[in-house]
């Protein structure tokens, strides 16, 4: 009974996506838009705002695991208009990200983050709903990655770690704040 319901409206999402994805861009942009930033957009962020000096320094010369850099973070929140409004979430998503990625070269052009893995890497085979939908640990993540529909998919164990970090924090998104169009593919599963 339920089938070709559901048939129904991933095929109906599927030409919508072909008559109004990537040929206008901006479509593409918005629609993804209630998918939390990810480490590189947030750091793209607080550099064009202005990075304190030795907050700066540090990320081009050293690196560091999740604790080091949140503590690194929190020590310029007050001093940092740019990095005081980030919330808990969002530091946390930028700690994990400088984690994987420090030392980061300063001209560089900056690794992808989570979000950008999730959109370019999570969405050939099925909805990205699938992904941003699920709440879940570290590990159950890492499991998904490495079982046989996924193992396949490009990424170093670092990036695998990452996209696991960020999904973590931003992914359990409510159903009710993805956008009608891309939720039948994940009622799907
Ligand atoms: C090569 C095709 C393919 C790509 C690319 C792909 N998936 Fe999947 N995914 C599947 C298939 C097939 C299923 C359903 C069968 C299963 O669960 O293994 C699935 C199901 C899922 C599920 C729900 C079932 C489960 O395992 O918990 C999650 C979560 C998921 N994928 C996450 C991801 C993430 C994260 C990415 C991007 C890193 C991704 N998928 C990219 C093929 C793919």
């Amino acid at each position: 009974m339920k089938t070709p319901v559901v048939l129904s409206i991933a095929l109906s999402t599927l030409f919508s996506f072909s008559v109004s994805g990537p040929a206008s861009g901006q479509d593409e942009d918005d629609i993804f838009a209630f998918i939390p930033a990810g480490g590189r957009t947030l750091l793209e962020t607080v550099r064009e705002a202005g990075l304190p000096q030795n907050l700066a320094a540090r990320i081009a010369e050293t690196g560091g695991d999740h604790t080091v850099w949140r503590e690194a973070l929190d020590a310029e929140k007050a001093g940092t208009p740019a990095l005081g409004v980030l919330d808990d979430w969002q530091t946390n998503t930028l700690a994990n990200y400088l984690a994987a990625n420090t030392p980061l070269d300063p001209g560089g052009v900056l690794p992808r983050d989570g979000r950008d893995m999730a959109l370019q890497l999570c969405q050939s085979c099925h909805i990205i709903t699938v992904v941003i939908t699920q709440d879940r640990t570290r590990e159950a993540w890492l499991g998904t990655m490495n079982s046989p529909s996924h193992v396949e998919i490009e990424t170093t164990e670092a990036e695998r770690g990452l996209l696991a970090d960020y999904l973590v924090i931003n992914a359990g998104i409510p159903i009710d704040l993805v956008p009608p169009e891309l939720r039948a593919g994940g009622a799907s599963y």
